[in-house]
């Protein structure tokens, strides 16, 4: 029998909002999005403002996932805030954004080390991963792919993969990046296949069957329902567009239209 397979719709803020709009935009989508119990609705806004929203929101709505965190629980570690001290709040993180990678130099062993610590505070990581335009025109993505899987993945026990959620979101395909252009449906599914392949290898074929793939890039509302009728894509990681309630709940819209069974 089949059953229906949950959509998530993750909205990364990235470095926008103080505090207070957070709180009105928030407000805002309160009002346009109804709970779905196959549709997760997630919000990333910075760490600033998951406190005060985590107040606000109702979680059978929305939930709460951290854009970054430090590994470590507790310590003398100026500036960070770990994901202990930030559990309360969110129920999910992102680990590995390529913003990370590239613009802070995250090295593959912090990303592995943030996806356990995720995983020890009870929270699920939301693991991205990506190709760069280069490696793409050399004809590297999926040794990139792969590479960034098995070192993501590094400390992930088999019986914790279920709790993983992976993004794909190839670094050319970001709006941030100069000369982004929004991936062919075409390139998702082979990237789709290649993960699960992996996964497959790693943690056997269950496990790649039930990881929730994601993917992220220039996602709008004219372009979500494709890459979302993609077999295998079980929702988007959206950032540009998030910040528009407009865009942003057109594409949960769209989501909920789309029934995903497995
Ligand atoms: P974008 O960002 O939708 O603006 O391309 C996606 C992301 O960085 O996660």
């Amino acid at each position: 029998m089949t059953s229906p397979r949950k959509t998530y719709i993750i909205a990364n803020w990235k470095m926008n909002f103080t505090p207070g709009e957070a709180s009105l935009y928030l407000h805002r989508l309160e009002k346009r999005i109804t709970p779905s119990r196959n549709v997760q609705v997630i919000l990333a806004p910075s760490t600033v403002a998951l406190q005060p929203l985590s107040l606000q929101i109702n979680r059978r709505q929305f939930k709460l996932a951290a854009q970054n965190f430090y590994w470590r629980d507790y310590g003398a570690y100026t500036g960070e805030t770990s994901v202990s001290q930030l559990r309360g709040f969110v129920d999910y993180a992102i680990v590995g954004h390529s913003e990370r990678r590239y613009v802070f130099n995250e090295s593959e062993e912090d990303i592995a080390k943030k996806v356990a610590a995720a995983i020890r505070n009870n929270l699920t990581p939301i693991l991205c991963i990506g190709e760069t335009a280069m490696e793409r025109k050399d004809g590297e993505t999926a040794a990139a792919i792969y590479s960034q899987l098995i070192n993501g993945l590094h400390e992930v026990s088999k019986e914790d993969i279920s709790k993983i959620i992976i993004a794909y979101e190839p670094v050319w395909a970001i709006s941030s990046n100069k000369n982004a252009r929004p991936a062919k449906p075409a390139d998702i599914d082979e990237a789709q296949i290649l993960i699960r392949k992996h996964v497959s290898k790693l943690f056997g074929k269950t496990a790649s069957e039930q990881i929730p793939v994601l993917y992220g890039g220039s996602v709008n509302s004219d372009t979500a329902g494709g890459y979302l009728s993609i077999n295998g894509i079980d929702g988007l990681l959206i950032g540009g567009a998030s910040l528009i309630a407009d865009s942003f709940c057109a594409i949960v819209e769209t989501a909920k239209g789309m029934k995903k069974y497995e």
